[in-house]
Formats: structure tokens, sequence, C-alpha cells
């Protein structure tokens, strides 16, 4: 006789976009958080220009948290840091109900959520992502990870929030690459699911990253507003990623490996940048997207300063990242190509990527980006320094 257990959890997570949320707003946020402990960890950085003001907004509302600054980045995304958050929760005493508050970028929303998937097997987290990234993606998925054993978010669990509160004005005091990063993906999700998102990013675009999404105000919110209601739309379908054919591994399916063959000192919100140039103009190799579509979205990363090659993309790197991609999704490629700018679709084989093809593909993406180098000049200036992390890859 065989015995199982029938199990089924509906959960849903609510996203609130408000500006201004430490400072006038914050009354949602509050009446969440009211009634239970609060464990608020943030970083340094964002406490250094936020500290007061959340400070603030915690006393207004009388409740009953506390503060953590940690140091969370992406070179300590390990089981260390959680180590550390965990042990916090203690010296905190968490209870069950109580909530574990994320405030800042990507790398501590994943650390808190992981931390928070393990304390007694799971209590509540939420988020208020402060970068780009973490506002449109990071902040609003489910899922959460430490890089590990040099392998980028190789431990992780899927553990939804119980909410993300996206307050576009905390971006105000971002630097102009992680506005940069978050602009990839806003693309990256415009390509393959709408095109008036990409229309949008073209006439404002420009604006938005200089005005670090501060001005126009009602433009930065509208973008916000679409490229998250897209993400979660996405993720609805598939949140435990079943299906290996997902719309928002457009762009992921190069970067993985280049990033790796970088050393992890090219960001990844610029081998998103690369894999998407390379993927637009494969598809119009193919035969899928028109020229008119794969140079406008080529003339649009270039005109925000995102990179369109590096030198690290060679036909072997190539080759490489499809074989990775392939092993990666179960023994398909399902490579996202888009159709025309707002449409996406799948190349599920690699049988009609031969070598001949990824060269011409090459050759061209390497004209496209010779065009563009003054402007890769100009941006020398912002670089950060390479960080020091030998990581595999993305899982
Ligand atoms: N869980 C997911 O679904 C998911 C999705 C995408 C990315 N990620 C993860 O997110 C991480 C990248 O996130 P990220 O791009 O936010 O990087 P990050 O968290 O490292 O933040 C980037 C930098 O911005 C600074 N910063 C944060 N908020 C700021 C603000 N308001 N003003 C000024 N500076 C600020 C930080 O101190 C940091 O130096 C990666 O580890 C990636 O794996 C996870």
């Amino acid at each position: 006789m065989a015995l199982g257990l029938s199990m089924s959890a509906r959960r849903k997570f609510r996203t609130v976009i408000e500006r201004k949320l430490f400072d006038t707003g914050g009354d949602q946020l509050a009446a969440l958080l009211r009634e239970r402990r609060t464990l608020l960890i943030t970083t340094p950085t964002v406490y250094r220009l936020y500290g007061g003001k959340v400070q603030a907004f915690l006393g207004d509302h009388k409740l009953n948290a506390s503060i953590e600054v940690v140091r969370l980045s992406e070179e300590r995304k390990s089981l260390e840091a959680i180590e550390e958050i965990c042990a916090l929760s203690i010296d905190h005493r968490l209870g069950r109900n109580d909530i574990l508050l994320a405030v800042g970028g990507g790398v501590c929303s994943d650390l808190v959520g992981l931390g928070a998937s393990m304390i007694r097997r799971g209590i509540r987290h939420v988020r208020v992502p402060t970068t780009l990234v973490g506002q449109i993606d990071a902040g609003v998925g489910i899922k959460c990870g430490v890089n590990f054993r040099n392998r980028k978010n190789y431990l992780g669990a899927f553990h939804p929030p119980t909410a993300a509160h996206i307050d576009p004005s905390l971006l105000a005091t971002l630097d102009l690459i992680n506005v940069r990063h978050g602009l990839s993906e806003i693309i990256k999700i415009a390509l393959v699911r709408d095109s008036k998102l990409f229309e949008l990013i073209e006439s404002y675009g420009h604006r938005l990253l200089h005005s670090r999404f501060q001005s126009p105000a009602y433009v930065a919110d509208r973008v916000i507003r679409r490229s998250i209601e897209l993400m979660l739309e996405e993720l609805s379908q598939n949140p435990f990623e079943t299906n290996t054919k997902r719309l928002v591994d457009m762009g992921h399916t190069f970067s993985p490996t280049l990033e790796e063959e970088s050393g992890f000192s090219l960001p990844h919100g610029e081998a998103v940048a690369i894999d998407l140039a390379y993927s637009c103009l494969l598809a119009e190799d193919l035969g899928i997207l028109s020229s008119e579509h794969s140079q406008k979205v080529i003339r649009l990363l270039q005109r925000l300063g995102l990179p369109v090659s590096s030198p690290l993309v060679t036909v072997e790197l190539c080759k490489t990242a499809i074989s990775n991609a392939i092993a990666h999704r179960a023994g398909q490629l399902n490579l996202v190509l888009p159709a025309r700018i707002g449409k996406g679709m799948f190349l599920e084989s690699a049988s009609s990527l031969n070598e001949d093809r990824l060269k011409r593909v090459l050759d061209r993406v390497l004209a496209a980006a010779a065009s563009s180098s003054s402007k890769s000049a100009e941006r020398l200036g912002e670089r950060r320094a390479p960080i020091n992390l030998q990581i595999a890859k993305e899982s």
C-alpha cells in the first residue's frame, strides 16, 4: 500500500508602488508591521543614505522594530552572511509570526529571504528594494539564494515575501552603473513582452537614466510598474521554474558564461546587454527578426551606454554557453529570441546554430560595437573596480 501526503499551498504576495515610503507614505507597510516584532536588516550604504528617515518612520508609526546594519555585498553573499542573519534573529528573539524586513539591493533581499526561509523553517519577510534591479527583478520574485563553492546562487530557496514595497524615490542616490543594470533588465522584458514599454525607454531612457528615475516621475513610475507587472505575469505562470521555457530568460543564455569567463568582473547587467545584442542579431540571421528591429535594440542599448559586445565573446564562448544552457534547461536549449520588439519566441534546439552562423553574427556584433566605441570611452570614468569573486555560474 502506498501512502501519500497531498499538499497544496496557494500564496500571494502584495507589491505596492509608492513614492516617499519613509517620508509621507508607508501606511500600508506600517499596518503590515504593526502587532509584530520586526527586524529590519539593511546595509551600510543604504543606512547612511536613508537610516534617519527609516528610524523616523518606525518611530512615527510606533512600530516594535529594531534595525541591524550588516555588511552584505556580492562578495559576502555566502552562508556566513546567512548565519549572521540567523544569529541576529536569535539575538532579537524573533518568533514564528515576526518579520524580517530587507531594506537594500538584490543582495540584501536575497540574503534576508534565504535567512527567513530557514529560521524556524520559514518566517515572513518583507522587501523594500533600493536598487532598480531590486525594484523590477530581485525584490519582486520569489527566489532567494547565496553563492556557494564558486557558483552563483547555487544554494537558495523559493520563499515568497509577504510584501514588496517599491519606492522609486529611493533610486535618486543610485550610481549610473546600477541604473543601467536595471535598464538592461527592463529592455529585456520589454523586448519579449511589450513594444509600448520598449518605446517608452526609447523616448525617455536617457532622461530616466540621468535623473535616476526621478524625472519625469510619471514616466519612471509607469516604466517600473509595467516592468513589475510583466515580471509577475511571467513568474505566476511558472513560479518554481518547472517549465524551462521562460521568456524572462531573454538575455540570459550567453550572459552567464560570459560573466564566468570575465571572472565576474563584467557586471550582470552589462553581460545581459551583450547577450541581448547578440541574440537580436542571431534572430535576424535566422530570419526571425527584421533588421529594422534588431538595429533599434542595438541603438537603444548603445544610447544608454550599455555595451553590445566584449572581447571575451568568441565563437567558442558562444558554443560553451549553448551547451551550458542545454544542461541548465534539462536538455533543451530554449533560447529566447525576439520575433519582433514586444514578442519573444523559443529556439528549442541548437541544430541551426552552426559555427558559420555564430561567427557571422559575432562579426556583426563587433561591427556594431566598433561604431559605438566613443560612447564606451565616455563611460570609462564610471566603471567600478572588478569584484573579487570567483564564481562559476548562475544557477
Ligand atoms: N532573487 C532573484 O530573483 C534575483 C533576481 C535578480 C538579481 N538577483 C540578485 O540580486 C543581486 C544584484 O542586485 P543589485 O543589482 O541590487 O545589487 P546590490 O544589492 O549589490 O546593490 C548594488 C549597489 O548599490 C548600492 N545601493 C543599494 N541601494 C542604493 C541606493 N538607494 N542608493 C545608492 N546606492 C545603493 C549597494 O550598496 C551596492 O553597492 C545579485 O546577487 C543577483 O544574484 C536576484
